[in-house]
């Protein structure tokens, strides 16, 4: 029903399976996935986070489960990628785990520094997801950290990290999408007043910020740009309790997103879009959506005469 409601909608729904960090939940129900140097048991966490326990990335059955998980996925969402996550997995355990070390050498990956073996070893999982969906026409998305182990074939990289070497990724013949947190990640706050909702890890940010945030990286060739595929905003809802506090948080900074993410910047014009917005908010009224009012020009005459209310 979802997909169908997004599809009428033309949008393309891209759903994430985490691995093989933010995933203990999975442990909790198969605590055999766990590496060797794991310390049991797990329980579902209650609070956001990073967690240490993580998938093996060494076992077989992870992978058999993993496959088995993401070929349901792919039957049922029609897009052409699906995410696999692999943000915020620290290698704790896979850097002393008897099967992630066994599987490093099975892989020849050597060399001294037993985190960035297990990072090769992260890569190596992605491609082997990445094949294992090629066939069945997806192809998968990973979260920069997929290629502090080298960039894994056929993926395309999402840069939500600052300072992502978009150039080398592109160069490499991958797209990327931005993500850039401190610009596009709209749970965070968008002022420091008192009770201003957000998350509590980040900076805040504005209407203009958003607004002014050129998704394409400086300094690429023309080649280079081609395979930037464009940015994309994120809200994540740790932090935000009520879907009236997810739209004050979205609206408008997700039109200024959009807006920037379409328009070429010659014609980028934060003033001219803050005066269109007055419309919108007449709509965003109208439409009883709970955006976070700001000072614009009072002298709309404009009103909605066609407008049927949306019905969720
Ligand atoms: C992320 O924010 N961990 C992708
Ligand atoms: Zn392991």
């Amino acid at each position: 029903d979802i997909v169908a409601y997004a599809t009428s909608k033309n949008i393309t729904i891209i759903p994430e399976i985490e691995m093989p960090g933010h995933s203990v939940s999975v442990l909790a129900a198969y605590p055999e996935f766990a590496c060797t140097s794991a310390t049991t048991p797990f329980s579902v966490r209650c609070a956001w986070g990073i967690s240490t326990d993580i998938l093996c990335g060494g076992k077989e059955s992870v992978r058999t489960f993993l496959k088995d998980v993401l070929e349901e996925v792919a039957e049922l969402f029609p897009g052409k990628y699906i995410h696999i996550g692999g943000d915020e997995a620290p290698k704790n355990n896979w850097n002393t785990c008897d099967d992630c070390k066994a599987r490093i050498v099975s892989k020849g990956i050597t060399g001294a520094d037993q985190t960035a073996k297990s990072n090769t070893l992260q890569k190596e999982l992605v491609e082997e997801m990445a094949q294992f969906l090629a066939p069945k026409g997806k192809t998968v998305i990973g979260w920069d950290e997929v290629t502090h182990g080298g960039i894994p074939t056929g993926a395309t990289i999402q840069a939500w990290n600052v300072g992502v070497n978009v150039g080398q990724i592109t160069s490499a013949g991958h797209d990327v999408i931005m993500s850039n947190y401190t610009k596009l990640y709209l749970d965070s706050k968008q002022s420091t007043e008192v009770g201003e909702p957000g998350a509590t890890w980040m900076g805040y940010n504005t209407l203009d910020v958003v607004y002014n945030y050129d998704p394409m990286p400086s300094g690429l060739t023309t080649s280079q740009q081609a395979r930037v595929l464009g940015p994309e905003a994120c809200i994540w809802t740790e932090e935000l309790q009520t879907s009236e506090v997810v739209e004050y948080m979205l609206v408008p900074r997700l039109q200024a997103m959009a807006e920037r993410a379409w328009t070429p910047n010659s014609l980028v014009n934060f003033e001219d879009f803050k005066s269109r917005l007055v419309s919108h908010f007449e709509r965003f009224e109208y439409l009883n959506f709970n955006s976070r009012k700001l000072p614009v020009p009072q002298s709309s005459t404009k009103s909605i005469v066609s407008c049927e209310p949306v019905v969720l």
